[in-house]
């Protein structure tokens, strides 16, 4: 019952509830108005608390007498640099780089935009932007120069923090001639940017403009915390929305420190001093969330690796990590599951480690198919954990709590409601529906702490796309069912999001780059199922009349674009011309339909289609480039 009492107690008094979980942290002053709602109407957590998440996460738990207990253990096969940092030696490095901030004019509220690889100096750079109130907003190394120019043109940072390079399997990626593309292309010019120099490629700084990390740190004093409220936002992180437009998903301090550290416990069942592992990416939400600052804020310790699941150098890669710095719980996106178990199908580097202090592998970031679940328990023996969130809600929406009462597994639902989240299914009309009905997936107002309370610079984004359809709810984008016990099914997107390679995607922006062509008169991108990605994008084009291409180059040439507007994670490999696209009367392209022809699942055509004939000829031409997937249902 442990689950079912704390879930009610946590929609029926939520206060109370929330104001518990609170007082297990160490706040400088503690809230005592727990909910409370702003202007616009929207619901706030802790808003009169003054705190600081870097104390919280670092300080404390040196000042609690832990300060020798590993913080992070950083492990890079691309580069054979292994190491670790104390919660001592993490916080002086923090309170150092904060000094550097600082020194350069970075106040409470300013931003700063980071953009490195999986280096240590990426968390020590988000800390320390917290550790002085600024507002850090970390971009995603496998994006190009137009993403990173439109996220800078939208936080517009007082300064930019990034790397000399990358390194990704048998490759060196060069960050710095793509921040200086996108420095280039943004509007807003920041007045700093500070370099980390990696041996692997140094890269020349631009005088008066760039600054070098290990010069800065060596001349630097260290900074002192600076409180702010638990409403001031903590990060901006910008995710793909239905438009070439990301939103800048905004995190407050307080509620997001609560709701964190409370999910270690009741989700993750961490105890401080043991190990997590989050095989994920700073650039994302789960690395943000999971990587630096839950982890940190409970007291455990976290591992950042710079390799993947394969090749970095085989597919046991994951379970040497696991071995050699005994994680208790490992976190990973199923495709990072599905690429080892293409490379080891019998699981036979499995048996080459001593897995004995793993007790559970948690994976999220995309639906868990049961082949891969079933993979994964077969050959590991442990319980694998699928869990759903996003990056607006910063922790799980639905989990199987296995610090709180874990619950028979259901593969492919990701079990319950964590508590705090009243998950109901909608019909159109925003009716709830009863169980085993599929719908949209929404969350009855107040969100619990930890989510967002906005998008950076634009509340009337955050209304209309979130809490417009329904009146009092949030709606989630994702559609899906609960059946006769609660359990949610997550059934995928009901919009233009995709998930490749766990790595969300629009097909809209991808659409406005296809469109932007000279030959593309029309276009539609839509998501087809992949085995390792999960999805990849295939791109439908309508030539403009008269127009004369080879259609390789064509190809070519739009794969290109994606490629250098994008970046390489878009994935986007297919693009193929056809005659007509099947629209509504009123104009609109019916894309979950090309969706339900390219996954092979049997479709209705609806009353409203403009041309049956449309559609009969996209499918022929699908099926004839072999993109209509034969097992499908
Ligand atoms: N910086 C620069 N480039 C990057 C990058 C980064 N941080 N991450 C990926 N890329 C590049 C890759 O090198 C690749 O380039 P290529 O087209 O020149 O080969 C391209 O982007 C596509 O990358 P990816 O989709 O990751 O494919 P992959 O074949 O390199 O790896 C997996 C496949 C499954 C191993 C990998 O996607 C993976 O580990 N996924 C887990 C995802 C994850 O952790 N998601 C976070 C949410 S929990
Ligand atoms: P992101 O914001 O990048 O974390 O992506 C969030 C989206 O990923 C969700 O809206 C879902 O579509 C998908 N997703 C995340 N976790 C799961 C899961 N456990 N099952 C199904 N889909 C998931």
């Amino acid at each position: 019952m442990a689950y079912q009492d704390e879930y009610l107690r946590s929609l029926t008094h939520p206060e109370a509830f929330w104001a518990e979980k609170a007082a297990a942290l160490p706040w400088f002053v503690p809230p005592k108005n727990i909910l409370s709602q702003d202007e616009q109407g929207i619901h706030r957590w802790f808003a009169d608390g003054q705190m600081n998440t870097a104390y919280m996460a670092l300080d404390h738990h040196v000042n609690e007498g832990c300060g020798e207990q590993k913080a992070l253990i950083y492990d890079s096969p691309v580069t054979g640099a292994k190491g670790y940092f104390t919660y001592q030696q993490l916080r002086d490095q923090v309170a150092l780089f904060a000094g550097v901030l600082k020194q350069q004019g970075v106040e409470k509220g300013d931003r700063v935009v980071i953009y490195m690889p999986m280096v240590p100096e990426a968390v020590i750079a988000m800390l320390a932007c917290a550790r002085l109130g600024a507002i850090h907003s970390v971009v995603f190394g496998g994006f190009a120069p137009h993403e990173l120019a439109l996220r800078i043109d939208d936080a517009r940072p007082k300064l930019v923090i990034s790397a000399s390079c990358g390194i990704e399997v048998n490759k060196v990626i060069e960050y710095k001639p793509m921040l200086d593309a996108a420095i280039e292309r943004a509007k807003h010019k920041p007045e700093r940017c500070i370099l980390l120099q990696r041996p692997e490629v140094p890269a020349d700084l631009m005088p008066g403009r760039d600054l070098d990390w290990h010069e800065e740190m060596a001349q630097a004093s260290p900074a002192e915390c600076v409180p702010v409220a638990a409403t001031d936002p903590l990060y901006i992180l910008y995710t793909s929305g239905t438009t070439g437009k990301p939103k800048g998903v905004v995190r407050d301090n307080g509620g997001h420190a609560v709701a964190l550290h409370y999910s270690m416990q009741a989700i993750y069942a961490m105890r401080p001093g043991e190990v997590f592992w989050a095989a994920s990416d700073v650039g994302w939400v789960v690395g943000h969330s999971y990587i630096v600052y839950g982890p940190l804020l409970a007291g455990c310790t976290t591992v950042m690796f710079e390799g993947k699941p394969v090749r970095t150098p085989d597919a046991g890669a994951f379970w040497r990590v696991a071995q050699e710095y005994g994680v208790k719980a490992l976190f990973a996106a199923p495709t990072a599951f599905r690429a080892i178990k293409k490379e080891d199908p019998d699981g036979k580097l499995i048996q080459n480690y001593d897995l004995s202090r793993l007790e559970t592998i948690f994976m999220a970031g995309e639906r868990l198919d049961p082949a891969t679940f079933d993979w994964t328990v077969t050959h590991t023996g442990k319980p694998v954990v699928d869990h759903w969130w996003q990056t607006e809600t910063g922790w799980a929406i639905c989990a199987n709590m296995m610090g709180l009462e874990p619950k028979p597994i259901k593969p492919g639902s990701a079990t319950l409601p964590v508590p705090g989240f009243d998950v109901q299914i909608l019909d159109a009309h925003g009716k709830p529906l009863a169980a085993n009905q599929q719908g949209a997936i929404a969350i009855k107002l107040p969100l619990p702490p930890g989510c967002l309370p906005t998008i950076w610079g634009n509340p009337q984004r955050f209304e209309a796309g979130y809490l417009h359809d329904y009146p009092g709810y949030y709606c989630s984008g994702d559609g899906g069912y609960k059946d006769e016990e609660g359990y949610v099914f997550v059934m995928g997107r009901t919009d233009d999001v995709i998930n490749v390679a766990g790595h969300r995607l629009s097909t809209g922006e991808m659409e406005e780059i296809l469109a932007a062509h000279p030959a593309v008169a029309e276009c539609s991108v839509i998501g087809i199922q992949d085995d390792l990605k999960g999805q990849v994008p295939i791109g439908l084009v309508l030539l403009k009349d008269g127009v004369q291409v080879d259609e390789n180059e064509l190809q070519r040439d739009l794969i290109a674009r994606v490629r250098g507007e994008i970046g390489p994670i878009a994935c986007f490999q297919q693009a193929i011309v056809v005659q007509r696209l099947p629209k509504t009367r009123s104009g609109k392209i019916l894309r979950k339909l090309l969706r339900q022809i390219a996954d092979g699942q049997s479709y209705q055509v609806p009353s409203t289609i403009d041309d049956p004939a449309s559609l009969q000829e996209v499918e022929q031409i699908m099926a004839d480039k072999g993109l209509v997937r034969r097992s499908g249902g």
